[in-house]
């Protein structure tokens, strides 16, 4: 799968030796696992498009154990990949060759909450959609939400800086996260020769709002994707949970009264407006085809799905139904549906959220995940449809409208080299002339790592390998990925 699409050499990092294994052992006992079987699902991603081949998986429960494999990993020159849920879109949570996975999987304790602040402190593995439960039980609300709850870690989370479904009312766990605990190394005072590879643990694992004491070092681990530490336990803040949730499925005849009914939207909804995502009406058929979900709507070239949060169910409806009489009216929207019952809510969410599973069985999937200025977003998916023709088996656009982040996805019945070589560089030089990034929310991992040069100057990219080298001198933090392989 691997190395014939994307072309990489091994680093010269040690191989995994029998004693090694024994002296892995020892720091995780019971936990070293080497058995091909179980090793095939965490060497290979969530889209089935990159695969490693490590030969040893690792199970720590404390941060003390992460720091023990470090260290010891540091002073053999062992290749490390930390690895949450495995739902990344961008192959970095897989090994390239035979790195040892890091896996989170039973550092799964939340450690704190408090139920005045909504301050949340779990360890890295905990389950998103765990720790959903847990804090509504308590009335709040996880700041982050997305289609891969029910797998994903909030470590990873934090890792990839993931935004989601909740960012346009949240923000980013850039705002979210309070604090990290995190097993990286070297940050050691004095002379370079005592910059050592050492497994140390930082603990900036605060709970408070406001911080302002020097550098927030917590924000270079965010989004940093297992290059630079292993994040082992998240401070996050959880909002009040909203009492009045509603959800609203409309149909759009076009891109242009989309942006109006989103502009419409922000002026007659305001401080309950939540979340505001688009697809196509090709999601639609793809959602239908491969998932058998009914569409709630009658056909249209475009869907919005539109959620409120609020504190006052009769308020929110009025300013509902409002908003839904200026839009109908106008003709900006054809046709809708509302929910206000949990069941049907859900029903509503997940015909957008389980568009990437729907794609993920339409064939090889070519993703992309674009920051773009709102109102050209969508031309790129129309221009793409043009350019490909019936080389492509779906051209597709959905994704976080409200901000301002498309989801462009390209489905053929096979990898084929020349479609991507009509893809690329194209999608990208289309998203640098817009000045947008060529990731938005997925991060670089493996797949993009080259095409960072996009959307950042080049000081950039020398300041961040200087940053790689400091924290991580040998490099045997999650190697060949985010980082471009051309210096
Ligand atoms: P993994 O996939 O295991 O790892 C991702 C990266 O983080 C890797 O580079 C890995 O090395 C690193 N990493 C993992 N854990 C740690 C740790 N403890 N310390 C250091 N590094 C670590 N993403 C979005 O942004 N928005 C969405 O709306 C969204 N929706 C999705 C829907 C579906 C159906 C799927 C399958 C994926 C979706 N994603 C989305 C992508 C993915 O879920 C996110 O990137 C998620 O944050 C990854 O979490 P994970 O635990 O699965 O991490
Ligand atoms: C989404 O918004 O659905 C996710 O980011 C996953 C994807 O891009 O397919
Ligand atoms: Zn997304």
């Amino acid at each position: 799968l691997t190395r014939e699409r994307y072309p990489v050499r091994r680093l010269p990092f040690a191989q995994v030796s029998e004693d090694d294994l024994a002296a892995l052992e020892r720091i995780v006992p019971g936990r070293v696992i080497t058995d091909p079987e179980e090793l095939e699902a965490p060497n290979v991603d969530w889209l089935r498009t990159v695969r490693g081949s490590s030969k040893v998986l690792l199970r720590p429960r404390t941060s003390q154990e992460v720091a023990h494999i470090l260290r010891y990993c540091h002073e053999r020159n062992l290749a490390v990949s930390p690895q949450g849920g495995n739902t990344g879109m961008v192959g970095g949570s897989v090994p390239v060759f035979d790195e040892i996975i890091l896996s989170t999987t039973l550092m799964n304790q939340v450690m704190s909450f408090h139920d005045v602040s909504g301050v949340l402190v779990c360890q890295a593995g905990c389950i998103l959609e765990e720790l959903g439960r847990y804090v509504e039980e308590r009335g709040f609300l996880m700041p982050l939400d997305l289609g891969a709850k029910g797998s994903c870690h909030i470590g990873g989370n934090v890792a990839t800086n993931a935004g989601g479904l909740r960012f346009l009312r949240y923000g980013s766990l850039r705002g979210t996260v309070l604090g990290l605990e995190v097993v990286s190394r070297g940050h050691h005072c004095g002379p370079a020769s005592q910059v050592l590879a050492d497994g140390t643990i930082l603990n900036c694992l605060t709970s408070l709002r406001k911080d302002n004491t020097g550098y927030d070092l917590k924000q270079l681990f965010i989004g940093s994707e297992g290059t630079l530490g292993v994040i082992t336990a998240v401070s996050i803040l959880c909002p009040p949970k909203p009492s009045a949730v509603n959800v609203a499925f409309l149909g759009c005849p076009g891109f242009a009264e989309v942006l109006q009914t989103f502009s419409t939207c922000r002026q007659k909804l305001g401080e309950i407006l939540s979340a505001f995502e688009f697809m196509d009406a090709e999601c639609m058929k793809l959602v239908e085809l491969h998932l058998r979900l009914a569409s709630p709507v009658r056909e249209s070239p475009f869907y919005v799905l539109i959620e409120t949060s609020g504190s006052g169910a009769g308020h929110d409806a009025e300013k509902l139904s409002d908003f839904l009489e200026q839009v109908l009216g106008s003709g900006l929207v054809t046709d809708g549906t509302l929910a206000t019952d949990q069941r049907r809510i859900k029903m509503l969410w997940s015909l957008r959220e389980r568009i990437t599973e729907a794609l993920s069985r339409d064939g090889y999937v070519y993703k992309y995940d674009l920051s773009l200025p709102v109102e050209r977003l969508y031309d790129l998916v129309s221009d793409l449809r043009a350019r490909l023709g019936p080389r492509a088996k779906h051209v597709v656009g959905y994704g976080h409208l409200g901000d301002g982040n498309l989801h462009l996805n390209v489905t053929a019945e096979a990898f084929d080299v020349s479609l991507l070589g009509a893809l690329e560089p194209y999608v990208y030089e289309w998203t640098a002339r817009q000045r947008g990034s060529v990731s938005a929310e997925h991060g670089l991992g493996f797949k993009k790592r080259d095409v960072l040069c996009y959307s950042k100057p080049p000081e950039a990219l020398q300041l961040m390998q200087q940053l790689k080298a400091l924290l991580d001198p040998k490099g045997i933090l999650n190697p060949y990925k985010t980082l471009p392989a051309r210096a």
